[in-house]
């Protein structure tokens, strides 16, 4: 008899340490509503999700590199408005597609086709919004960036409003610039690093050419602009005609530091740009990025660190999102 109640007690013990450590479990993995976004989150459910996405990539990257920066920002169009939840991709008479920073994005279709793999090869499983990160960082990389490892586990959102797009502009000082971050958890660090992403791409001539021939009506440039920069670009931008013009002059497709010491030449089209070195701590920041003043940093480990922490912006982890079939509508 006693022998059987210490066999019972062992066994109810064995029961409660179990049912302890796997409620644990489950509030770890759990804490924030339903996913928490971490490194590896799909594992079994869809082994080769990045390398699927990788290749998509790739192919698009390598027939029109205009396809890396156009991913880059639109992650970042993205995560600014309702959070990183692909609430940029879905399509509609008002969706946030449609809003006037908005129109000139590009590689909708890069997405829709990574999608398209990942259903077939793991159905209902993956996020346009992990889908998109990826494709970023992979962008990235293939633009001769520093690779980082991207945390994955988001949701899709199910609104998109033109409405709710309020992006930092072209003309925002940098006092705008450090609020509009910092509105969305990023610090001076976050925004001199990230902006550093105009490195690759273009700029529309029609918001580039005022600041070329007619600075706040002054029918001169803007004087800040290096004087022997202006008529490379008024060539590129002329008052009639031109269409897209580098944001990083010399190095557009690669991924490296030519864009901050561009700025910091005051030879960039952008005058949100521009201004980041006149201000003392983005300056600051520029002279550590590039290495000139201590203590320095790497932009490429630092674009990674803040690429992630954008990328988990507002991100929607439980009733709040869903994983949809197609990138361009809800379920
Ligand atoms: C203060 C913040 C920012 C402002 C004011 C700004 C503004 C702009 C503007 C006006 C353009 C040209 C758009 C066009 O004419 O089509 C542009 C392009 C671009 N932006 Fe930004 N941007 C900011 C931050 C960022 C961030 C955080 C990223 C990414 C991490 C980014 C990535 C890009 C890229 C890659 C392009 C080139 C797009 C292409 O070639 O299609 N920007 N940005």
């Amino acid at each position: 008899m006693g022998r059987g109640y210490t066999l019972l007690f062992v066994l109810v013990t064995f029961l409660v340490l179990v049912a302890a450590v796997t409620a644990q479990g489950n509030s770890v993995s759990n804490r924030g509503g339903g996913r928490r976004p971490r490194v590896g989150f799909y594992g079994n459910r869809c082994r080769n999700v990045e390398s699927i996405v990788r290749s998509v990539v790739k192919s698009h990257v390598q027939s029109n590199p205009a396809n890396a920066p156009g991913l880059l920002r639109m992650h970042f169009h993205d995560c600014f408005v309702r959070g990183c939840d692909a609430s940029i991709l879905l399509a509609g008479n008002t969706s946030e597609r449609t809003a006037g920073p908005n129109r000139s994005l590009r590689g909708f279709e890069v997405i829709e086709e990574a999608k398209t793999r990942l259903e077939l090869a793991c159905p209902r499983t993956v996020s346009c919004a992990d889908i998109l990160t990826l494709a970023t960082r992979d962008a990235v990389v293939l633009s001769g960036g520093q690779s980082w490892k991207v945390p994955l586990g988001r949701l899709d959102g199910r609104i998109s409003q033109a409405s709710d797009v309020n992006l930092p502009g072209p003309s925002d000082p940098v006092s705008k610039q450090k609020q509009d971050f910092a509105a969305k958890t990023l610090n001076t660090l976050d925004l001199v690093t990230l902006v550093g992403g105009h490195t690759i791409g273009t700029a529309g001539c029609g918001l580039v050419r005022g600041r070329f021939f007619n600075f706040n009506g002054t029918g001169q440039p803007d004087p800040s602009i290096d004087p022997s920069f202006v008529p490379l670009i008024q060539a590129r931008c002329p008052q009639t005609g031109g269409t897209r013009v580098e944001l990083d002059a010399g190095s557009v497709d690669r991924f490296d530091t030519s864009f901050l010491r561009n700025v910091r030449s005051s030879r960039v089209v952008l005058q949100s740009d521009l201004v980041l070195w006149k201000d003392t701590e983005t300056r600051v920041i520029i002279e550590r990025l590039l290495g000139l003043r201590r203590p320095s940093l790497r932009f490429g480990t630092e674009f990674g660190k803040s690429m992630v922490k954008m990328s988990l912006i507002e991100v929607k982890t439980g009733s709040d999102g869903e994983i949809r079939r197609v990138c361009s509508a809800i379920n």
